[in-house]
């Protein structure tokens, strides 16, 4: 194979990495899911399913990617053979399909960054309906988005070093400054101290199988898992590198930027006596309403610091999500990677149009389909396929890959270049107990629950 570029060190690969896991997942539906399901008890769940089914699934990735110095359909390839190729081809169709909306959804917060920074968003009376009027208006939106789409391929257009690491390490460091200045501020607010006893006081009683079941779906998008996109980013690091410690490193941003955007969202919640249990509204909803309380020119310094936080984070992951499939098309068939990139982005963005007429302007994309006891929007539906359903069974079979076809090993000896500790620890112990266990039952569990409820049409939760 011909010379691969990579990151320049652990750090390059680390901003990388943490900037694929934090995203809309970590600012977006991290506030509102923990806002639902009790507080600091679902917090604690989440952590739980992070450490011990999370990391090592994250520490499998790399160490596939690594191995087998190619994109995730290459990678198992390589490793497995034909049949298992296609968990890899899965993989990069999930980044095609799972870019496409979360795209849409990034250029909501891109508009709103713009509008309230710039324009008279605030204004507005009922930002309930506003949003709803919002997302069914399709011409702002499709300059929004096809701006971010443009600015996710120009940064994969870079390649590796230049594109990839480069942005996180500009972007990582600027948002972590944001999220901190929004943080400190909001603290300063009335009331927020009743907001941080709603976040960090647990309530057990609001937790059941669902909490579980959401936290486990939570965890595994927010780290980035089910695709194969650390197998990539795992394709570009060196033999020296410590896959253990630098995968730990990602761990601990995602959950620590998931934690802090809660301590931030809460407090500006109950400062104007807002519902914390809205739902996915939360940030599009309930949070202009906060701004537009906090005065005009605050509420826009403030608001528009809040929707550029939530746009750096998801460029950092859209570009991870573009990567796999980009990867595919240069390492198997060996086109011009300026050409993939420009020819995915319009293919993703296309796709993608279909999700964003979903939300009001299309009755048949709007009530695409019937299911769970409600009609769906096209953009619910490949969230459903794409996310929901496929990112379990891609950690599942990753698991069953390494665990039982790879030998474990054989992880152990690749994890072992640039670890010279790690066979005979405990933290191997570990990792191999979880790759042969832990992660088949649990990710097992996960995918055929979410099939037989949303398609099945069984009532589990
Ligand atoms: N982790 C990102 C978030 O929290 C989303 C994301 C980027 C992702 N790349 C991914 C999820 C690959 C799954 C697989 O928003």
């Amino acid at each position: 194979m011909a010379l691969r570029s990579g990151f320049s060190s652990r750090l390059g690969f680390v901003a990388a990495a943490s900037g694929s896991a934090v995203g809309l997942g970590n600012i977006w539906a991290f506030p509102y899911i923990t806002g639902e399901n009790g507080g600091a008890a679902f917090l604690l769940i989440y952590i739980c399913c992070t450490f011990l089914i999370g990391f090592p699934i994250m520490v499998g990735e790399i160490a596939v990617g690594r191995k087998a110095k190619a994109n995730p359909y290459g990678a198992y390839k390589l490793l497995g053979g034909k049949r298992w190729s296609v968990v890899g081809l899965l993989g990069i169709l999930c980044g095609i399909m799972i870019l496409s909306f979360y795209n849409v959804v990034a250029g909501w917060a891109f508009g709103y960054f713009i509008q309230i920074g710039f324009g008279d968003l605030l204004a507005q009376g009922d930002f309930g309906s506003f949003f709803g009027g919002y997302v069914a208006d399709y011409s702002d939106n499709l300059v929004y988005s096809f701006v971010f789409m443009v600015l996710t391929a120009i940064i994969v257009i870079g390649g590796v070093k230049q594109g990839i690491e480069l942005a996180a390490k500009i972007l990582m460091p600027f948002l972590f400054i944001i999220l901190f200045g929004l943080i400190i501020y909001a603290m300063t607010l009335d009331n927020a101290m009743d907001g941080l006893a709603f976040y960090l006081k647990p309530d057990f009683s609001l937790v059941n199988a669902k909490t579980i079941y959401s936290a486990f779906g939570q965890a595994f998008f927010s780290l980035s898992l089910g695709m194969g996109a650390l197998i990539t980013y795992g394709s570009y690091i060196s033999k020296n590198e410590n896959i253990i410690s630098a995968a730990a490193i990602v761990t601990v941003a995602d959950v620590l930027v998931a934690f802090l955007a809660g301590l931030l969202i809460f407090p500006l919640v109950f400062s104007q006596g807002q519902d914390p249990t809205e739902g996915p509204g939360l940030v599009f909803v309930v949070l202009p309403g906060v701004f537009q309380q906090i005065g005009p020119i605050a509420g826009r310094v403030i608001g528009g610091g809040f929707f550029l936080l939530l746009c750096m984070a998801a460029l950092t992951s859209t570009i991870s999500l573009l990567e796999v499939p980009v990867a595919y098309f240069v390492d198997q068939k060996k086109w011009p990677r300026k050409l993939v990139v420009a020819g995915l982005a319009a293919v993703v963005f296309s796709i993608g149009l279909l999700s964003m007429l979903s939300q009001g302007a299309v009755d048949g994309l709007t009530n695409f389909l019937f299911y769970e006891g409600k009609s769906q929007t096209f953009l619910d539906f490949i969230s459903h396929v794409f996310l929901d359903v496929s990112l379990p069974l891609g950690g599942f079979l990753l698991s069953i890959f390494v665990a039982y076809k790879l030998k474990t090993k054989n992880l152990s000896e690749e994890i072992a270049h640039g670890n010279s500790g790690y066979v005979g620890s405990n933290i191997e112990k570990f990792i191999n107990f979880s790759l042969t266990v832990l992660c088949p039952i649990a990710l097992g569990i996960i995918f055929v629950v979410t099939v037989l409820q949303k398609f099945g049409n069984v009532h589990i939760f």
